[in-house]
C-alpha cells in the first residue's frame, strides 16, 4: 500500500514537472528559437520597464528591458537566481535624432527583441535560461544563438547571468 502510495505520488510529481516544463518553454506566439524553442511572449510589449540602456557604435542603438511580474517582483524583493518562469525581453531600436529637438535622442526603426526565459531543468546547460533573438518577429539563426549564454556567462554569472539592474 505504502509503496503503491509513493509511486502514484512519484507519477504526479513527474506529471506536474512536465506541465511546468510545457507551460514555461512553449508559452507564446510564432516561431521559437534554434537551440533554446524560446518563443515571442504574449503580451510582452506591455510588460513594466525594468531598464533602458544606451549602445554606442557600431549598433548605436537604444534599447528597454521588460519583465514578466515574476521578473518585476524578483527584481523588488532582490531574489537571485531569478526563480523559474522569469521572463525577461530587450527590446531594440536605431539611435535616432528628434526632427523637432536635436539634443534628444529617439527610438528609430526597431532592429531586434530579445528573449530570456528562466526553466531551470529545461535549460539546466545555460544556467537555467533558455534565450530567443527576433527580428521583425522571426528567430534568428542557429550560429546568433551559439553567442547568447557565453557572453552572459563571461559578465555576469555573479548575478544569474542578467546584465540589467532596476532602475529606480
Ligand atoms: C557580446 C555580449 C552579448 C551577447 C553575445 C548577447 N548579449 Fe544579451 N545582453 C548583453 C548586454 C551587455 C546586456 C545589457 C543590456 C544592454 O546593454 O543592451 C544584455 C541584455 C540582454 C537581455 C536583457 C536581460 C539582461 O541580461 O540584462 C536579454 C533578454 C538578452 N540580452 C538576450 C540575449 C540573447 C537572446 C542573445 C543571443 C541571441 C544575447 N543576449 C547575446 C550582452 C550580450
Amino acid at each position: 500500500m505504502k509503496l503503491k502510495q509513493l509511486a502514484v505520488s512519484a507519477v504526479i510529481a513527474v506529471a506536474a514537472l512536465t506541465a511546468t516544463g510545457i507551460a514555461l518553454g512553449d508559452a507564446g506566439s510564432g516561431e521559437a528559437s534554434p537551440i533554446y524553442g524560446v518563443k515571442l511572449p504574449d503580451g510582452y510589449r506591455q510588460w513594466a520597464l525594468i531598464a533602458p540602456a544606451q549602445e554606442a557604435e557600431p549598433l548605436n542603438e537604444l534599447r528597454a528591458v521588460l519583465g514578466n511580474d515574476l521578473a518585476i517582483k524578483a527584481y523588488q524583493d532582490s531574489t537571485l537566481p531569478f526563480p523559474d518562469g522569469t521572463v525577461l525581453v530587450k527590446l531594440a531600436w536605431k539611435h535616432s535624432q528628434s526632427p523637432e529637438f536635436e539634443p534628444a535622442s529617439i527610438p528609430g526603426a526597431a532592429t531586434t527583441v530579445q528573449v530570456m526565459v528562466k526553466d531551470s531543468r529545461k535549460y539546466a546547460a545555460t544556467g537555467g535560461w533558455g534565450f530567443g533573438r527576433f527580428i521583425n518577429g522571426k528567430p534568428a539563426d542557429e550560429a546568433q544563438h551559439q553567442t547568447c549564454f557565453a557572453c552572459h556567462q563571461a559578465r555576469v554569472q555573479n548575478h544569474d547571468f542578467v546584465f540589467t539592474r532596476f532602475a529606480q
